[in-house]
């Protein structure tokens, strides 16, 4: 069975070590938290993982290394440069980091062209989407070897020409968010009759046909090229942007409709309960 090594037993590197060994790879997790063995035992009961908390260790002979640590770039450079001397020359190091450059990453690093950002919608068990980012040293091998993992373990890997902060999608999501916060804070909508709208709206379209071939669509027969000559030439107000220094009255609104720790986890279950509802249907809709 090939070999992964997860590095991180946080929020995403214990669903992508779950992910990993439902696949039939062999896991092992490292993070120098001291409850690791607890989380795997825990987490990924009666699967093929294992806790290896000694980082060189857990890469040792592994086949592919998902990296999922803490978001700063100085930890992850560390982490990259253990992770280089302990792997092979063809062993893919993936981060899954949601923000820092692949080229940042690998600055100085002599295994830069197996470096590659795989960076997973959460929770990567179920978001097919891991963008993959290659930064200005990444082969071409080590892309097509991280997309063809991904795409074995069942994801939809889309891969970048090149990189930018933030990738693509939580570019789209920044801008988007930001507008949602900015509409609250305006008095114009709550919060959760936004969601409500984006669930009744947007959520659907984009799910089923993305932003371009819905744009496409909305101009009728003529297209994307009637759209943006007609109700897209109208479209011309500027949309503001959130205060982010005065944030607290729309996040006391999102604390009182959803609640806080105390309902995370039946709120994670709902999430994950319907995102795979939804996976389920489209992936059986596209048999038909
Ligand atoms: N949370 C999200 O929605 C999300 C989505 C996509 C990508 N990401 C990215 O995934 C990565 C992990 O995010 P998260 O939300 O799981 O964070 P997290 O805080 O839940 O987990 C990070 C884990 O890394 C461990 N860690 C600390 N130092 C370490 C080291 N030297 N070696 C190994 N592990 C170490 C911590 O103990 C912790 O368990 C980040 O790069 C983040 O940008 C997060």
């Amino acid at each position: 069975m090939p070999v992964v090594a997860i590095v991180g037993a946080g929020v995403i590197g214990v669903s992508w070590a779950r992910l990993f060994a439902e696949a039939g790879w062999t896991v092992r997790v490292s993070d120098p938290r001291p409850d690791l063995a607890e989380i795997v035992t825990r987490e990924l009961a009666g699967l093929p993982a294992t806790a290896v908390a000694d980082l060189a260790e857990a890469a040792a002979g592994a086949d592919f290394v998902q990296e999922s640590g803490p978001e700063r770039i100085e930890l992850k450079r560390q982490m990259f440069a253990t992770l280089a001397a302990a792997t092979s020359d063809d062993t893919v190091l993936a981060s899954s980091s949601s923000s820092l450059l692949p080229s940042v990453i690998a600055e100085g690093n002599a295994a830069a062209s197996r470096i590659v950002v795989g960076h997973p919608f959460n929770p990567p068990e179920l978001m097919p989407l891991v963008e993959v980012v290659p930064g200005a040293a990444t082969s071409a091998e080590t892309v097509a070897r991280a997309v063809e993992v991904y795409r074995g373990l069942g994801k939809k890997p889309i891969t970048l020409k090149k990189e930018i902060p933030g990738f693509v999608g939580n570019r789209l999501q920044k801008v988007f968010n930001d507008q949602a916060m900015y509409l609250v804070q305006q008095g114009v909508v709550s919060a959760s009759d936004l969601d409500e709208l984006v669930k009744a709206s947007l959520g659907p379209r984009w799910a089923t046909i993305g932003p371009f071939e819905s744009m496409h669509l909305g101009g009728g027969p003529d297209g994307m090229r009637h759209l943006v000559s007609h109700v897209g030439s109208q479209m011309t107000f500027e949309i503001g942007k959130p205060d982010r220094e005065h944030l607290d009255a729309v996040l006391e609104e999102v604390e009182k409709d959803y609640g806080t720790a105390e309902t995370y986890p039946d709120r994670v279950a709902a999430r994950d309960r319907r995102t795979r509802a939804v996976v389920d249907a489209l992936a059986a809709a596209e048999q038909e």
